[in-house]
């Protein structure tokens, strides 16, 4: 076991607003992990910071008419204070315009400079001469190679996924001008990641207990062999170059971001009085270091950052980066452009912080993307905070200060079922440690929910309000059963719900809030209680309708030039020769070794019938279950992945590429004309 570990979470870019696929992300998981490694006692320090370099600032800063300084120093603000008001409690968030992580990353740089491990080269680059500038990254748009999509940026095509680099695009032009950018030859510095082709899978083949995704999408890297990167642009905006005559040149963003989880631990430190103690935490080899971060970041921490910190030498290297999918929204994917998406500032003026932390806890993307949706947070704030955590809390303490003047009860030959019980929470917290411990943090919360929901059961069968009547020893026996699991569930549940668990621990005057104290008897009898409040209100439709409301104003209908043009004429005799049926949904399950075909059983009316659908990354089985859709029954049959598919089901696309399965109230079987 590590002797301390050392969190971080992403920077996140200071060019806009934080919103729920951030928290989602990285924030909310980092933070879970590491509110409960404190209720563990064990030596923890939590970093992360604002992204203030790179394309991304200078671009936001062009489009405001603002400078990237104005542009960072008001994101870093909104930013920061956002992450307090949802509870994120690090220790220290940093900036990477600061002195100190100027000074560090240009140290770094200079280090592996002097230890030759870049690779100087002179580039013909793309230069728009209007804008008299290179054009770096997402300067540059055009059509992208691999997949043709035609607002592929320079750095990445948003559609198929590749990384790219701006002279790859095909018809390339200047986002700044629209121009059509030349050639020019300008000198940078690469990072030569093929030498490190070879320790970085031995290495990276030695991690244990990384999640599938991450080690499965860093393979797929190492399999299509590892090239030389550049570390250096051509901006204005960022970390110099420390080397003589490199005006205009600045350090990658992707090159000094990471190295920003050092120059924040740096400053933490200092803040700390002890300025040398950021060094045990990234020198000392007894450290786990543990990057949390999103998806769209997993080749920069597992394979370029790694690399860099081999390449130093002086630090450790990250022991897991346990990153998430993507988080949608109520069935499509996050856009900020689209204005699809919900800002945590704007949340927060209408709701309280641990309500989104519980609803996105337990529907983290750890594996596979997951949906938000307004519809799916009224119900699980209703029917899981309000209905089950909430009501056993609120009905123990109510009982308790209602008929034992708020004093807990002895507890007096205890049954088999109350043993049962006060055991549970011992098991419960066992489990619950091990699921944190290996980064299933949503799991985590369900056995959280799942120990409030013993309680509540407990409560039901005990009957205290009869029990009262007839035997009240017996009945103080039941509540103080209950008011243990209460002051269980505080701690239980702090990682996820802090402000609402503080505000229970201090009606309940729970002193000990450490893990190690959850099985001892935490509310002893003749231990005081205050009074409950209750900790969730129920949330109306009608707060839930405004919501979506918003989110649909805001996003609009898509623009016409997102819609595909029509195509050819058709006649009539065309149309007739395909058989549309309406068909109902029986059955559906995952293809093994498909992540997009879901085999589906559908009654025609005539027959049962088995198909295909490449829905899979969108849809679960159960979504579909029980929908009467529409199926073209005539077409030839056709086999994939060893299953034959006897027809299609029909789907509207929408210009993200989101598919919808079109339904009808029609009776299987009706012919569709
Ligand atoms: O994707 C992003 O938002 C980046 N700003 C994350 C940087 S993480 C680290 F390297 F700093
Ligand atoms: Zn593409």
């Amino acid at each position: 076991m590590a002797k301390r570990t050392l969190v971080t979470a992403a920077l996140p870019y200071a060019n806009g607003p934080l919103h729920l696929g951030h928290l989602a992300g990285a924030y909310l998981p980092s933070d879970m992990f590491v509110r409960f490694k404190r209720l563990k006692e064990d030596d923890i320090v939590f970093i992360c910071g604002s992204d203030e370099h790179g394309v991304p600032i200078t671009l936001a800063a062009d489009r405001a008419g603002v400078t990237p300084a104005d542009i960072v120093d008001k994101y870093h603000q909104i930013n920061k204070e956002t992450f307090e008001k949802l509870g994120i409690s690090f220790d220290y968030f940093g900036r990477t315009s600061s002195e100190t992580h100027h000074k560090t990353s240009g140290d770094f740089f200079k280090t592996l400079y002097d230890k030759d491990v870049f690779v100087e080269k002179s580039q013909r680059q793309l230069f728009d001469p209007k804008a008299d500038m290179f054009l770096p990254d997402r300067y540059v748009k055009g059509n992208c190679p691999k997949c043709g999509f035609e607002e592929a940026y320079g750095d990445q095509c948003e559609k198929c996924g590749s990384s790219l680099s701006p002279t790859e695009l095909l018809n390339p032009k200047s986002v700044i001008t629209g121009e059509t950018p030349e050639f020019r030859e300008t000198n940078h510095w690469f990072l030569p990641l093929n030498d490190f082709q070879e320790w970085l899978e031995e290495w990276i083949d030695s991690r244990q207990n990384w999640k599938s995704n991450v080690a499965g999408q860093c393979k797929s890297w190492l399999n299509e062999g590892l090239n030389e990167r550049a570390v250096t642009r051509d901006l204005n905006w960022g970390v110099p170059v420390p080397l003589p005559d490199t005006d205009g040149k600045v350090l990658y963003v992707w090159f000094d971001a990471p190295i920003g989880y050092i120059s924040a631990t740096k400053e933490w430190a200092e803040q700390q009085g002890e300025p040398e103690k950021w060094k045990t935490y990234w020198q000392d080899e007894e450290t786990r270091l543990i990057h949390f971060i999103g998806k769209d970041n997993i080749v920069f921490h597992c394979i370029m950052f790694p690399a860099m910190l081999k390449a130093h030498g002086d630090y450790v290297l990250p022991e897991n980066v346990p990153a998430n999918e993507f988080l949608n929204l109520e069935g499509r994917k996050l856009s900020t452009s689209r204005g699809w998406a919900v800002w945590l500032h704007e949340y927060l003026e209408d709701f309280e912080p641990d309500l989104l932390r519980y609803v996105l806890a337990i529907n983290l993307p750890e594996t596979r993307d997951s949906d938000f949706s307004w519809s799916d947070f009224q119900v699980r704030v209703n029917s899981e905070l309000a209905d089950i955590l909430g009501n056993f809390l609120f009905r123990t303490q109510s009982f308790l200060n209602r008929y034992f003047e708020g004093i807990v009860p002895e507890l007096v030959n205890p049954t088999d079922r109350d043993r049962e019980v006060l055991n549970a929470i011992g098991e419960y917290a066992d489990e619950i440690d091990k699921l944190y411990e290996e980064f299933r943090l949503k799991e985590a919360v369900l056995q959280s929910m799942n120990l409030a929901r013993l309680g509540n059961k407990y409560f039901t069968e005990m009957e205290p309000w009869h029990l009262r009547k007839s035997d009240m020893e017996r009945c103080g026996t039941v509540l103080h059963v209950c008011a243990q699991l209460s002051a269980a569930l505080s701690i239980v549940f702090d990682p996820i719900l802090p402000n609402k668990m503080q505000t229970l621990r201090n009606e309940l005057n729970v002193k000990e809030s450490t893990w190690k104290n959850i099985t001892s008897e935490l509310l002893p009898a003749g231990h005081k209680i205050e009074k409950g409040s209750i900790l969730f209100q129920k949330i109306e439709d009608e707060t839930i309708d405004a919501q979506v409301k918003k989110l649909k104003e805001r996003a609009g209908e898509p623009q016409p030039e997102d819609i595909p043009d029509l195509k050819e004429t058709a006649v009539i005799d065309d149309f007739a020769r395909i058989d549309i049926r309406s068909a109902e949904i029986l059955s559906a399950e995952h293809i093994p070794k498909s992540d997009k075909l879901l085999k589906v059983q559908v009654n025609i009316g005539l027959e049962e019938r088995t198909v295909l659908a490449g829905v899979a990354q969108q849809y679960e089985p159960d979504d579909l279950v029980g929908k009467n859709v529409l199926v073209v029954a005539n077409l030839k049959p056709r086999k994939m992945m060893g299953v034959k598919s006897q027809g299609m089901i029909l789907m509207a696309e929408d210009p993200d590429g989101n598919l919808y399965p079109i339904t009808t109230e029609a009776p299987p079987g009706s012919i569709i004309k």
